[in-house]
């Protein structure tokens, strides 16, 4: 995920952002830049890769005395990571940096572009300049010109902006993106998008609340709030522990991904809905012509996201689909037609089976296509498509967000490939973008959830086995539930379809035989039922999780009363996360680094 830093003041500024970039590598990047003022004259260095490219371009660059200057690490969203796309962006005499994504860029785009504006880049990122640089000849003041272009933008972001027509200031809004002000002397302020660059170099911080714009210059920190009125800034004493901070808070990294999900998929989301379609710009829209049939590939949790996919493609975009484990299908001698679309999937972009099955797929002349969260990866470099599905980077070896953003990009590509085949009318397009829009609430973790998992779990450290049970698109989120509990709690579990159960693991049913059973109200409420009501006769120990009670069970954890299945699939998703969580911990595990496992398997 992209990083801003930003400073004002006397010190080594070139130092200053460099090093409160390097504290935001571990958010992952994959290009930098930074722009500094001085003197009405502006330095600008930018590299793709690691910082250390950065550090060699501005080696001699050596600013001393008052400046003011602008930092960026960036994870393409818009454009390839490029130098041209990493920011920071130029207009005429004013550059930008920001996190987010501006939804409505592309009709900003247009109309700069038909005032004669030429743009160097491919990102959202550059109109902002531009804009600003326009209302900036129409505006009395460069702060009236700022707060016009922001009051333009649609998207989240965070920005700041430099220009050599105030060369003491430095421009902010902050918009569902996070954004601190620092401040350590009076004369000195500091920007940045959390609170590890900040850590030893401010002593107090104001965490800028949604619609907060304003400018800071070496005397005066101004901040106006969405209805544009002055607010007195109000500082925080800033915590003194890094690591806590990258953590923000939370005890494992796995734990704060969990309560990210529901922020990064409004990223997943950005500029992709619409109130009556789905569009894809990364994606031309031929690449599904004379396509019949669509084959997903990947391993483990990707794998899982994928068979969750299968469902709704059959039954939105009526298109076939299967479903292969990369490491399978390597060696099946598989039959491959050129009327089928190949997807792989991977987090990574680098796992060694679904990185191969990619290429004999392109050698036996199949359309390709990969779902990723890394841009540049090998798999997005081979693949003739890729949708990026902007996650950011996931630290916990245990997958979690970079799942949920899958799912939430393949529901959408149904969605898409629904409208290109007529397989939905309208109103039911518009009916699921309208509940893609809820999930980011859904995933939100409500009071009391995350305290009643805790104190179930210390019920679930023993017995000799589990077995998460659902049906339909919950048999996948069910094998997903299973794969998360062992890979960090080393306790044996299975994901099973729940009416497999009497075909034979209902034999190992017994009270130390865990069922953990997804028992959604929108989906075969009533079988799914039966089939835990048989574990529950023979005495396996239950946990349900439904929005409906169900007093044949021994633990139940309730989910709200949401309008559709998949909305109840992500909250339920957001449960076994939390669930095998909070087991692993009491088992004493570090829960980030589970045991022999490794982030990106890039092995056979
Ligand atoms: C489990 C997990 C793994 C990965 C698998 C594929 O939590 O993360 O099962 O899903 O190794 O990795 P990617 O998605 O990078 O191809």
């Amino acid at each position: 995920m992209c990083g801003i830093v930003g400073y004002l003041g006397s010190k080594k500024t070139k130092d200053i952002l460099l090093d409160g970039l390097s504290e935001l590598e571990y958010r992952g990047y994959d290009s930098a830049g930074i722009a500094v003022l001085q003197n009405n004259n502006f330095s600008v260095f930018k590299a793709v890769g690691k910082l250390v490219n950065l550090q060699e371009k501005a080696a001699t660059f050596d600013p001393s005395g008052f400046a003011i200057g602008i930092g960026h690490t960036r994870w393409a969203t818009h454009g390839k990571p490029t130098e041209l796309n990493a920011h920071p962006h130029l207009g005429e005499s004013s550059y930008v940096v920001h996190n987010g994504i501006i939804e409505n860029y592309a009709a900003l785009k247009r109309n700069l572009q038909e005032d004669g504006i030429k743009f160097l880049s491919q990102t959202d990122t550059e109109v902002i300049v531009h804009l600003f640089e326009k209302e900036l000849k129409s505006s009395g003041s460069v702060f009236n010109a700022f707060t016009k272009t922001i009051s333009q933008l649609h998207g989240a972001f965070a920005i700041l902006l430099v220009t050599k027509s105030e060369s003491d200031t430095i421009f902010f809004a902050k918009q569902g993106s996070p954004m601190i002000v620092g401040r350590d002397t009076e004369d000195e302020k500091y920007f940045a998008s959390s609170d590890t660059p900040l850590i030893g170099k401010c002593s107090e911080v104001i965490y800028l609340d949604d619609g907060d714009y304003g400018y800071v210059t070496p005397s005066e920190i101004s901040i106006f709030d969405k209805n544009a009125h002055k607010k007195a800034p109000h500082f925080s004493k800033l915590s003194t522990n890094k690591l806590s901070a990258q953590k923000n808070g939370f005890r494992f990294f796995m734990e704060k991904e969990i309560y990210e999900q529901s922020e990064v998929i409004i990223d997943t989301l950005m500029g992709r809905i619409s109130d009556n379609e789905i569009n894809f710009e990364e994606l031309d829209s031929n690449l599904f012509e004379g396509i019949n049939e669509i084959k997903l590939c990947a391993c483990g949790t990707s794998y899982h996201s994928a068979l969750a996919s299968s469902y709704l493609f059959e039954r939105y975009a009526k298109i076939r689909v299967s479903v292969e484990i990369a490491s399978e299908f390597r060696y099946k001698e598989p039959l491959l037609c050129k009327d089928t679309l190949f997807v792989a999937i991977s987090q990574s972009g680098e796992t060694a089976d679904t990185l191969e099955t990619l290429k004999m797929a392109k050698e036996a002349g199949l359309k390709t296509l990969v779902l990723c969260n890394v841009d540049n990866s090998s798999m997005v470099r081979l693949a003739d498509a890729s949708i990026l599905t902007r996650a950011g980077i996931e630290k916990g070896v245990a997958s979690t967000k970079a799942f949920a953003t899958q799912v939430v990009v393949f529901w959408m590509l149904t969605l898409y490939i629904a409208k290109i085949k007529n397989s939905l009318t309208p109103n039911e397009i518009e009916k699921q973008i309208s509940l893609l829009r809820e999930i980011p609430s859904v995933l939100q973790i409500k009071d009391g959830l995350h305290e009643k998992i805790t104190r179930l779990s210390k019920r679930y450290l023993h017995g000799h086995g589990f077995f998460f049970i659902g049906r339909d698109v919950f048999y996948p989120l069910a094998l997903e539930g299973a794969l998360k509990l062992k890979e960090i709690s080393y306790l044996h579990a299975e994901g099973y379809p729940s009416g497999e159960m009497k075909h034979g693991p209902i034999a190992l049913a017994d009270p130390e035989l865990f069922t953990i059973a997804l028992l959604p109200q929108h989906m075969l409420y009533e079988k799914s039922k039966s089939n835990v009501e048989e574990l529950s006769a023979r005495d396996s120990t239950i946990c349900a999780i439904s929005p409906i009670e169900f007093d044949k069970a021994d633990d139940y954890i309730k989910i709200s009363n949401v309008r559709d299945y998949m909305l109840e699939f992500f909250e339920m998703m957001v449960i076994v996360q939390l669930l095998s969580m909070e087991i692993a911990i009491r088992l004493g595990n570090d829960v980030d680094m589970p045991r022999n496992l490794a982030k990106s398997v890039t092995v056979e």
